[in-house]
């Protein structure tokens, strides 16, 4: 059994600094692995990224993390992931990594992922290039998520999990305004983690969502922001399959 903790939208900065770091420090005795969803910080400033990499610095299990929009608003995305990584933070963006949890190969594959819309209701790359671009980077992204899970599972991983900020599926969206699922996912994340398989599928971005939903082929999905988690992390218990990659649930 390994335990994903994982929480986003935590929004740091200098005003909140080690306001999480006591419940972090608890996670050694209830987890396995901490995700952290994206939207770490308010602006994406050095400075707020210092705060999180203080708060998730040297804890007493591995943390993998991708960022969010927010973490991106003062185009300093890459120092904001060079302090993360600096902390020991795995910062991913259409790649993954594997992890050993007590001889159990965890595979994490993770990006930002973006817009677009779900099923019926989505945009394409279709007409003024600002529309195509919109649709191309989200399909980048998709495209990234779905190659690194492939990897992990080339890489012989035991369980494999997507980590995006932006939502794969407009189930863990219920609460926000139906306005605005263009801008909070898009159905090419659960696409691809569809067909490269996952055995869970953790997001944040939609404050106002819900916590659980399903993509169509069957993966769990989580919206672990934490206005909707309401705590310092969740937690949700995996099983290695017994060979054929299908037997793994969250609980
Ligand atoms: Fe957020
Ligand atoms: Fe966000």
């Amino acid at each position: 059994m390994i335990r994903i903790a994982a929480v986003g939208d935590i929004h740091l900065g200098p005003g909140s600094a080690g306001l999480l770091r006591p419940a972090f420090e608890t996670l050694g005795d209830c987890a396995d692995v901490l995700l952290l969803a994206g939207d770490l910080t308010r602006h994406g400033t050095v400075e707020e990224a210092r705060v999180v990499a203080d708060e998730v610095g040297a804890l007493p299990v591995p943390v993998v993390a991708v960022l969010g929009n927010h973490d991106y608003q003062s185009d300093q995305e890459k120092a904001v992931a060079r302090e993360l990584t600096a902390a020991g933070v795995h910062v991913l963006e259409g790649d993954g990594v594997l992890l050993d949890i007590g001889g159990t190969k965890v595979g994490v594959a993770g990006t930002k992922g973006f817009g677009g819309g779900f099923a019926g209701r989505s945009a394409s790359e279709f007409g003024e290039p600002e529309m195509k671009a919109f649709i191309r980077y989200t399909r980048t992204c998709a495209e990234g998520l779905g190659r690194a899970l492939r990897e992990l599972r080339d890489q012989g991983s035991d369980l494999r999990i997507a980590l995006t900020h932006f939502s794969p599926v407009p189930d863990t969206l219920a609460g926000e305004p139906p306005e605005i699922y263009p801008f909070l996912g898009s159905y090419l994340l659960a696409e691809a983690m569809d067909e490269a398989g996952a055995d869970l599928a953790v997001h944040g971005h939609a404050h106002m969502g819900t916590e659980h939903g399903t993509t169509a082929g069957g993966v769990r999905v989580r919206n672990v922001a934490m206005p909707v988690i309401d705590r310092a992390f969740a937690v949700y218990h995996l099983s290695p399959a017994g060979g054929d990659g299908k037997a793994a649930r969250p609980t």
